[in-house]
């Protein structure tokens, strides 16, 4: 990658506080002396034990989901107010499992976007195919349309304040990696989008990882890559010595 990598792991559902505490502890000596940006985005119940353990150390903490509204009746969620007071600064939008098992649409996704980065967080908004659509040959147009309604009504100066992530559905949890050809040629298009809905300076400023069954096997070859900057790692993530292995390489 020709930008600093970022490498962020994305928890999902996994660790209580204790499995949470031993995996940051485990994390903050292999983390220490790497180069790569490190964020680590832990279910909500987790955020105030990875914000107390990481303090003073280059590890930071996401969220795993933001609502878009500031504060109300919307049980069961929570707002970019209520984790920016906390201390959280990053958060991930648009996950794929969202996509499919939470209604989360591209409308949607653009709301929450637009509040987090509002509340002054830097997002981590992931696009990507499914198979279907991949075989259909219209992975371009479905990532292309992702992208622009997420970043709708955001300045160019906002939009510096996003990573995208692009994650095939298909190899998320999968074990089946994109080919790092096929993720270097998506994340090249993403930034070519970028470039079209702003400018070539924010889009080469941009982060853009890959995500999708990326681990300590097959990271180096993704990370080679000249537009992919870091990787969403979500089973490696679990695993210190796994997580330590990505940041290595990125
Ligand atoms: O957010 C992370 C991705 O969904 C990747 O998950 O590395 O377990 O395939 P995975």
């Amino acid at each position: 990658a020709l930008r600093k990598a970022i490498i962020a792991g994305n928890w999902k559902m996994n660790k209580n506080r204790k499995e949470a505490a031993e995996l940051i502890n485990a994390l903050k000596p292999i983390a220490a002396d790497k180069t790569c940006g490190v964020i680590i985005c832990v279910p909500f119940t987790n955020l105030e034990t990875a914000l107390s353990l990481t303090e003073g150390t280059n590890i930071e903490v996401g969220a795993e989901n933001v609502h878009f509204e500031k504060s109300g009746a919307f049980t069961g969620e929570i707002s970019a107010d209520m984790l920016t007071e906390m201390g959280v600064k990053y958060v991930i939008v648009g996950h794929s499992e969202r996509r499919q098992y939470f209604g989360e649409t591209d409308e949607t996704v653009n709301k929450r976007t637009t509040a987090a980065i509002e509340a002054g967080m830097t997002v981590i908004l992931c696009v990507g195919e499914t198979l279907a659509e991949r075989e259909l040959g219209i992975t371009e147009e479905v990532v292309a349309k992702q992208v622009k309604v997420a970043l709708h009504g955001l300045t160019a100066d906002q939009v510096k304040n996003i990573v995208i992530a692009y994650e095939p559905v298909w190899a998320i949890g999968t074990g089946k990696t994109a080919t790092a050809e096929q993720a270097e040629e998506v994340c090249a298009f993403i930034r070519a989008t970028v470039a079209s809905l702003y400018d070539q300076a924010i889009a080469n400023g941009m982060t853009i990882q890959y995500g999708g069954s990326m681990n300590e096997k097959n990271c180096a070859e993704l990370l080679a890559k000249e537009n992919i900057d870091g990787g969403l790692i979500g089973g490696a993530s679990l695993v210190a010595e796994k997580f330590g292995v990505l940041l290595a390489e990125a």
